[in-house]
């Protein structure tokens, strides 16, 4: 049955808004912190100052939150110093720390339950002077602490709850989503949660957001030009795959407001025997590559296997054979990237074309095809160009994949793991239990607010 919005509303602001205890908790967490990081600052006698950032700080976090401590260097420490510095105080303070490093280096622990990032970054007052990718984030801090007015926080948070629920929420590497600097500035400039949705149903591929005025031009599919810097695109981060899923979910949520949105249902998980019989019903060719996940981080390990599902699909389609859909998925400790052909098997021989029958080479084409061993036919003209049967070296996808696989760049770590051992799955060999609830959802394709 609909129900109303400010039904649900007050329904999911219930559920997101820490309770006092909670927040006890995290501002106790956040005060011990701080303080180890002060004590531990005090060998160096440099002015370095570290300050909590993020949701925690500005008061948009949902139930069991991250927190984010940053800690300041003055401009004059070099870079070197700054990155050993910083991990050196992770390590002091977060006992079985762990070092983390996609583009910085920072130190990840948990304490009391939480997550904690340790990250160190300089002290700039204009974002010209900024040396690293983090080093905008107190500028952010501050422009969000100035302007998000009090009642506005529970819209952040129902907004954060709402790209949860259909999936698209975070910047990192493996989600490609919203961050929440980016939710808050769209609560920013529409008001509330409702009119962020409302708004979503105007945008279109390069949509363009001003927050201030810019004129740099940016090719990604939102541009929401960051209010304290009109060099940088806050949405860089965002995949065209998640602004149309959150412009669909805006719709469908207009029509027919749900809780689901919020908290959705997961697919069911099918037996083997189902995904079995459905992966013949389709009567198209699974495909999977399997191979021991590389040991790097998420930031670096998610580019690597898009990439790579990036190089194989461009081979399949180069070779003829047509893909239907892909897909990827960690299980376990294994990668597994999903080919589902369309064209998987194709005829003995194939037209091979030829230079336009007016160009010069047109002569040593037809020179060298008329006594090549693999042409089937004698060069003939085919419209403007010149074109041979010829035999087809790959027949089936299955031999194309297998016998290219050593030489496609995957991506670094990809390509390392695959060397040392990798198995390729077809068809009803990926109904296993192993891979039951990745298959389950890649066959299912409900949105997540759906039955
Ligand atoms: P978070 O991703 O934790 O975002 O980044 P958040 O605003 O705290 O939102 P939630 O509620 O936890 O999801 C924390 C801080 O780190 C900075 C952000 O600006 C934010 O202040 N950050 C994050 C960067 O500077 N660079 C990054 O690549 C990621
Ligand atoms: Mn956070």
């Amino acid at each position: 049955m609909p129900q109303s919005v400010e039904k649900i509303e007050a329904e999911i602001i219930k559920r997101i808004t820490p309770s006092p205890e909670e927040r006890k908790k995290v501002e106790t967490t956040v005060k011990s912190l701080l303080e180890k990081v002060e004590r531990s600052i005090k060998r160096y006698d440099l002015n370095i100052e570290p300050m909590a950032v993020g949701s925690i700080a500005r008061d948009t976090w949902l139930p069991d939150p991250d927190i984010d401590i940053f800690i300041a260097f003055p401009l004059k420490i070099t870079l070197k110093d700054m990155e050993r510095i910083g991990l050196e105080i992770g390590r002091d303070v977060l006992e079985k720390g762990e070092r983390k490093y996609a583009e910085h280096p920072y130190t990840h622990g948990i304490v009391d339950g939480f997550d904690v990032d340790l990250v160190p970054c300089y002290k700039i007052e204009k974002p010209e002077q900024r040396m690293t990718a983090v080093d905008r984030s107190p500028l952010h801090q501050k422009y969000v602490i100035d302007h998000l007015k009090e009642e506005q926080k529970k819209e952040v948070r129902l907004l954060k709850r709402f790209m949860k629920g259909i999936g698209v929420y975070s910047a990192e590497a493996k989600v490609q989503g919203f961050s929440g600097y980016l939710t808050e500035l769209l609560v920013l400039k529409y008001g509330s949660f409702m009119n962020v949705i409302k708004s979503a149903l105007n945008w279109r591929g390069g949509f363009r957001i001003e927050l201030i005025p810019s004129e740099k031009m940016f090719e990604e599919p939102l541009v929401v030009i960051d209010p304290i810097d009109a060099q940088r695109n806050v949405a860089s981060a965002l995949s065209l795959q998640n602004l149309t899923t959150f412009i669909h979910a805006c719709k469908e949520f207009l029509k027919a407001p749900r809780t689901e949105f919020f908290y959705p249902k997961l697919p069911a998980k099918l037996t083997t025997q189902k995904i079995a019989e459905l992966i013949k019903k389709k009567g198209t060719f699974f495909l999977a590559l399997v191979f021991e996940a590389p040991k790097v981080v998420e930031d670096v390990l998610y580019p690597q296997l898009r990439k790579c599902e990036h190089s194989i699909r461009t081979l399949c389609i180069q070779n003829g054979f047509s893909v239907h859909n892909s897909d990827f998925e960690i299980v376990g400790s294994e990668a597994v990237i999903l080919f589902e052909f369309e064209v998987f098997e194709l005829p003995k021989v194939m037209k091979h074309r030829g230079p336009p029958i007016w160009i010069k080479n047109a002569e040593s084409f037809y020179e060298k095809w008329s006594a090549d061993k693999n042409a089937v036919s004698k060069p003939y003209v085919d419209g403007e160009h010149l074109v041979v049967d010829i035999l087809r070296k790959w027949m089936h996808v299955h031999e194309l994949v297998k016998a290219h696989l050593g030489e496609l760049s995957l991506g670094k770590n990809i390509n390392d793991s695959i060397k040392k051992r990798h198995s390729i799955l077809v068809n009803e060999e990926l109904a296993n239990e192993k891979y039951a609830d990745f298959l389950s959802r890649y066959l299912n394709k409900k949105m997540p607010w759906e039955d």
